[in-house]
């Protein structure tokens, strides 16, 4: 397989503690069936990613995503105006090497994550489902390694953003911090990444890649949902708090952090321009908006939505969010997922495009519906 420049060169080996108790259980007979069932559906969804998807296809080299220019992040400025076009190109090609690279070590930390759940959680039936997740992220690091390798030709190191929220969920002895981390919050910002990919860039490799991730990552968002929603009913009021800290530290920090800053630093356009326009970008603001349309209606869900909650929320400006229907939208990527691969199937590739566009539309209009509520 191809090797691809790796920027910033080899990162060093990262072995982190593993906080928490590895727990045997001897309830063989127990189980609640929304688990088993989501743990049913884990089993019958599987996907080989060699075959379902179409590794012949060439994309175009200088612009492998096939990026439209006001998703790049410095678009709307004159510095993008006045840059000739063969700086427009290598900004394209390390932007899809950057955020490609982060899918990727994200994956792995994920993969990681629900490994860790499968030993720390008590039940088994959570056990079960966490074990159908592990083969799923097996195949996302899989998916984006070979992208970036074969496709896009460039691969950063880990953000530090991203660096700093795995440690702290992986580190933690409380397994529910590492679902809360995970489940909610990293695969919240996967959902809002991965359809952007898959609604808005040109290229139908990535789009269909990215398609079939994210209905994966919607059963994991709400697996996070169940498991969750039923052991926040039993803590106490200063442990729901110590979780609703956490919860919005994070939010803070995948608002903040995600916008591209090792990629500007080595480009060096005046790096700190470039992350000053990427961070209040249009680009970045609809990114803002999946994340939070993801994230804010789960913590409502899972009952992290206590006053101190609802007052960090107001202050990230996003409580709007709540009103949201969390499993409705879960609902939706998996539609357009089963559509796409349908379609694909029967070689459909014109109303591939068109079932994309109608979900595009579908999240205008809920886009549209929310900025309505924030007024
Ligand atoms: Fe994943
Ligand atoms: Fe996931």
């Amino acid at each position: 397989m191809e090797t691809p420049e790796i920027i910033g060169g080899a990162l060093p080996d990262w072995a982190i503690g593993t906080g928490g108790d590895t727990r045997f259980t001897w309830d063989y007979d127990g189980g609640n069936e929304r688990l088993l069932n989501l743990y049913r559906k884990g089993k019958q969804r599987q996907w080989d990613a060699e075959l379902r998807l179409d590794w012949s296809h060439e994309v175009d080299p200088d612009d492998p995503l096939g990026l439209p220019d006001e998703f790049v992040w410095i678009s709307d400025s004159d510095l993008w105006r006045d840059l000739p076009e063969r700086e427009k190109t290598t900004v394209r090609r390390h932007m899809a090497g950057w955020l490609y690279s982060q899918f990727l070590h994200g994956e792995q930390g994920a993969l990681i994550c629900s490994s860790k759940v499968v030993q720390t959680v008590p039940d088994l039936d959570a056990k079960f489902y966490a074990a159908t997740q592990v083969m799923d992220e097996a195949r996302h690091v899989e998916v984006y390694q070979r992208m970036l390798n074969t496709k896009i030709g460039i691969r950063y190191g880990l953000s530090t953003g991203l660096r700093d929220l795995l440690d702290t969920i992986i580190r933690d002895e409380r397994w529910d911090i590492t679902y809360l981390g995970m489940q909610v919050m990293i695969e919240g910002l996967a959902l809002a990444s991965f359809s952007i990919q898959r609604d808005r860039v040109r290229d139908p490799l990535a789009r269909a890649l990215n398609a079939y991730v994210l209905q994966d990552e919607a059963r994991h968002v709400a697996f996070g949902r169940l498991a969750l929603r039923d052991y926040y009913r039993e803590l106490s009021s200063s442990e729901l708090r110590e979780r609703e800290e956490f919860a919005l530290e994070a939010c803070w920090s995948l608002r903040d952090r995600f916008a591209g800053e090792e990629m500007w630093r080595h480009l060096d356009y005046g790096a700190d321009e470039c992350i000053r326009l990427a961070r209040r970008s249009p680009a970045m603001r609809e990114f803002r908006r999946r994340l939070f349309s993801r994230i804010v209606p789960t913590l409502r869900d899972i009952n992290l939505f206590g006053p101190r909650m609802q007052e960090g929320l107001t202050r990230l400006g996003v409580l709007g969010f709540s009103q949201l229907d969390g499993a409705e939208i879960s609902a939706e990527d998996e539609r357009i997922a089963e559509e796409i691969a349908r379609m694909e199937m029967l070689g459909r590739s014109r109303e591939v495009a068109d079932v994309i566009a109608r979900g595009e539309n579908d999240d205008d209009r809920r886009d549209a519906r929310q900025e309505a509520n924030d007024g």
